[in-house]
């Protein structure tokens, strides 16, 4: 497959509160955020013209940001706004949202008291992650440990927290799995690299406590479509030998959206009702308008 870098497209950026042509959005090499990891992100995606839980992925923004001492130069307001008007400036109506902000290149030591903060917004069309969905991705188990909360600043979406995913999610491909099951610095299981995961035990589902990774959005909203369905919904601590007696596996993510597993390292598991029912819900509420969407939620 032909990869498209992604600094040579056409489009649209949003770029510290202005649209600029995609090709331009660029920044200088000293950053602090490009040296010290002082940036911060989310994953938003637009269906049918609408950015799903949108005033959620920015209060996280704004939050993620806080976590790592800045704030935000605009208002939740305004970074919603910019996130559909990049949409509309690119034409798109189904894809994926990016905003980043950090911090910027007036000081290029590990203090960075007076950078500049920095926001952008880009989008693109982004299909499934994972194609043929029911038929389930292979995960391995990841190396690396998610990092205690006293590590390391766990529940912003901080870029630096992405350092382990890459290298577990590289180390995964490298033997022919699409993903990492990633334990925590306690060997409780956490989350894949980019999706918090979920198990059918005893016909109930079962989901890790988020204590030290990303409480995504597409989780909690996971969670309130299975007590919807009558599913009992239990978030406890969950450690790997019991991955062996779940009977359905997935994983839920903005970008993953619900994605079936069918194998973590060597076991097997068939993507069947439970998975099937909730990915059906799922893929049915992310097309609503977002007031239909509390609306349903909450019936
Ligand atoms: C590490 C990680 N965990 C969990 C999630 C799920 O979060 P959300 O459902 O809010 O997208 C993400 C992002 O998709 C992520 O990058």
């Amino acid at each position: 497959m032909a990869l498209i870098p992604f600094d040579d497209r056409d489009g649209f950026i949003w770029f510290d509160g202005a649209m600029m042509p995609w090709r331009d959005a660029k920044l200088h090499v000293l950053t602090h955020g490009l040296h010290y990891a002082s940036a911060i992100f989310e994953g938003e995606r637009s269906y049918a013209g609408n950015i799903f839980k949108l005033r959620e992925h920015t209060d996280r923004l704004f939050n993620s940001a806080r976590i790592l001492g800045f704030e935000i130069p605009y208002t939740a307001d305004e970074i919603d706004a910019a996130c559909k008007q990049v949409l509309a400036a690119n034409g798109q109506a189904d894809a994926y949202v990016r905003p980043v902000a950090w911090r910027g290149s007036e000081m290029m030591a590990v203090s960075s008291q007076h950078a500049k903060i920095h926001v952008a917004i880009a989008t693109w069309a982004w299909p499934a992650m994972f194609a043929d969905r029911m038929a389930g991705i292979r995960l391995d188990m990841a190396e690396w440990k998610r990092p205690h909360p006293e590590t390391a600043p766990t529940a912003s979406k901080a870029a630096g927290l992405y350092m382990i995913g890459t290298l577990s999610k590289h180390a995964a491909e490298a033997k022919g799995f699409q993903d990492a099951l990633m334990l925590d610095w306690r060997g409780r299981v956490a989350e894949a690299t980019g999706a918090n995961i979920f198990f059918v035990f005893d016909g109930e589902l079962h989901t890790p406590t988020p204590d030290c990774f990303l409480d995504g959005i597409t989780r909690r909203t996971v969670m309130q479509i299975a007590r919807r369905q009558q599913m009992k919904v239990v978030e406890r601590v969950i450690m790997p030998d019991e991955i062996s007696k779940a009977t359905e596996v997935f994983v839920a993510g903005t970008g993953a959206e619900v994605t079936p597993v069918r194998e973590i390292a060597g076991q097997m598991f068939t993507p069947a009702r439970m998975t099937e029912s909730l990915l059906n819900e799922y893929e049915q509420i992310v097309r609503m308008a977002p007031d239909q969407v509390e609306r349903h939620l909450a019936g």
